[in-house]
């Protein structure tokens, strides 16, 4: 038997041969005479067409054939006869492999993206799911084909470490401690010396020192791995478990890093957009009518590049009422953000932040008070790449480890890359949730990512 997938039996017109198609049953119409059955196998956002003479198939059989029940379908592939269809198959032989009764979820269109978070375990049989899925792994995959054309090698950096990469400590912590009798050093402190590494670990959130030893030897390489934060952020844009590829370059200054950023993103939305076209259309047209136009001017434009310093004046200068005052020093809110991308119509590049707001690896410029830091703000999804050229100076960066309280002896094997054959070199951190949300029109960064990790939620 051979086996078609439905994308490949829609672009077909090799007519009157015998196929076999497998899938699930979207929907059954039909008469006294004949039904019509959609199938759709997750290989395209389409159904395929089936035509059953009622006749030629037993009623009991029919009766299995429901919305969301499974089947394999043989018949010959026809020039469809019918209206919003190029090709059909008139069914000669049905199989249904298991049923799915009326308690089926999915039995109406429409449903709320809330609801099918519910039942995220039947979400990847909706349209929606099918589509973010398939521009999911679209995006992955060309993320690894950029890098392996630009001449980078993939680096498998650890997911469990006794580092934290950020500073932030918003860590998970890894134990094989009994929870309920800890072993205490005199002082009541927990004695990790009797843990399974022998001391304090945690799921990694960001491969960018392992990155950064790597590219001090094969000077470009990438990661591309799940991270985690312990951060108590219920929003729109953070998930505890998400994945990130982060870039990391020996030679390159932030100048190359930003060009490295928009040339990757251009690349992989554009990829996209070739790929994934009637799924991005299907998106565009249910939840963002703006989605097309935005991916086409995001790949065709150059984004806007300035300094964090110049986009606070752009909002003191601005007429608008914000929740949170710009002031230079502090954090940007998602409200200014989407204020400057809306302000310029682009994706913007700021650089140059104060060095108190950011993380201790980054390089300090000669004022003193900013540091070569480069984050990207896109649409929707706010900050969606964070980078920067880092400290290659010993002391600078030993003395910025100090003033930000990050445990310098502990991290001897990281300083040690400053001493031996220290280089310039940048590089960053692309979210992959957040390049999602932009390119399929998701608000939610929990319905970009196949089973959503949020606080209070673990479930499926
Ligand atoms: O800006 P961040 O924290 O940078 C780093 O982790 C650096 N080590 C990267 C580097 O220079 N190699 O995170 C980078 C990106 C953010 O811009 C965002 O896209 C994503 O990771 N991100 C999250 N995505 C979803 N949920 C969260 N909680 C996220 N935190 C960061």
């Amino acid at each position: 038997m051979t086996k078609y997938s439905v994308k490949d039996l829609l672009n077909s017109t090799d007519f009157n041969r015998e196929v076999t198609i497998q899938g699930w049953v979207r929907t059954k119409r039909g008469g006294k005479e004949i039904a019509f059955i959609a199938v759709n196998d997750g290989s395209t956002i389409h159904n395929i067409q089936v035509v059953a003479s009622i006749a030629s198939f037993s009623e009991e059989l029919l009766k299995k054939v429901t919305t969301g029940a499974s089947v394999s379908i043989k018949g010959t592939l026809v020039k469809s006869q019918g209206q919003g269809q190029a090709v059909e198959i008139q069914a000669k032989g049905i199989e249904v492999y298991g049923t799915a009764d009326e308690t089926f979820p999915l039995q109406k269109k429409g449903h709320t993206l809330e609801f099918l978070r519910e039942i995220a375990h039947l979400r990847p049989r909706t349209n929606t799911f099918g589509a973010v899925l398939r521009i999911r792994h679209a995006l992955s995959f060309a993320i690894h084909s950029y890098f392996n054309n630009h001449g980078f090698f993939y680096l498998h950096a650890p997911v469990i470490t006794a580092a934290d990469a950020e500073g932030a400590g918003e860590m998970f912590r890894v134990t094989t401690l009994d929870l309920k009798n800890l072993p205490l050093n005199p002082d009541g402190s927990i004695n990790f010396k009797e843990d399974f590494f022998g001391k304090p670990a945690y799921l990694t959130v960001s491969g960018q020192l392992e990155g950064e030893l790597a590219a001090l030897a094969l000077s470009k390489v990438y990661t591309f791995g799940p991270t985690f934060r312990a951060e108590n952020s219920n929003t729109p844009r953070h998930l505890a478990e998400f994945w990130m590829i982060e870039p990391e370059m020996a030679f390159y200054d932030i100048h190359d890093n930003m060009n490295l950023a928009e040339d990757l993103l251009k690349y992989v939305i554009g990829y996209a957009l070739d790929k994934c076209g009637d799924d991005i259309r299907f998106l565009n047209d249910m939840y963002d009518k703006e989605l097309l136009n935005r991916l086409h001017h995001a790949i065709k434009e150059p984004f806007q590049r300035m300094t964090y310093t110049e986009a606070i004046e752009v909002l003191k200068a601005s007429d608008k009422k914000f929740e949170f005052r710009p002031e230079w020093g502090s954090d940007l809110q998602k409200e200014h953000e989407n204020f400057l991308v809306d302000h310029f119509g682009k994706p913007v590049i700021l650089t140059d932040y104060p060095k108190d707001i950011k993380a201790f690896y980054m390089k300090l410029n000669d004022d003193g008070k900013t540091v070569r830091a480069m984050d990207i703000l896109f649409h929707y999804a706010g900050e969606i790449i964070g980078g920067s050229q880092r400290e290659e100076n010993y002391d600078t960066l030993l003395r910025r480890m100090k003033e930000m309280n990050v445990p310098a002896e502990e991290m001897k094997w990281y300083l040690d890359t400053r001493k031996y054959g220290s280089v310039p070199h940048s590089g960053f951190g692309l979210g992959l949730e957040r390049l999602l949300q932009f390119t399929t029109g998701m608000t939610n960064v929990r319905d970009v990512i196949p089973f959503p990790r949020t606080p209070k939620n673990a479930e499926f």
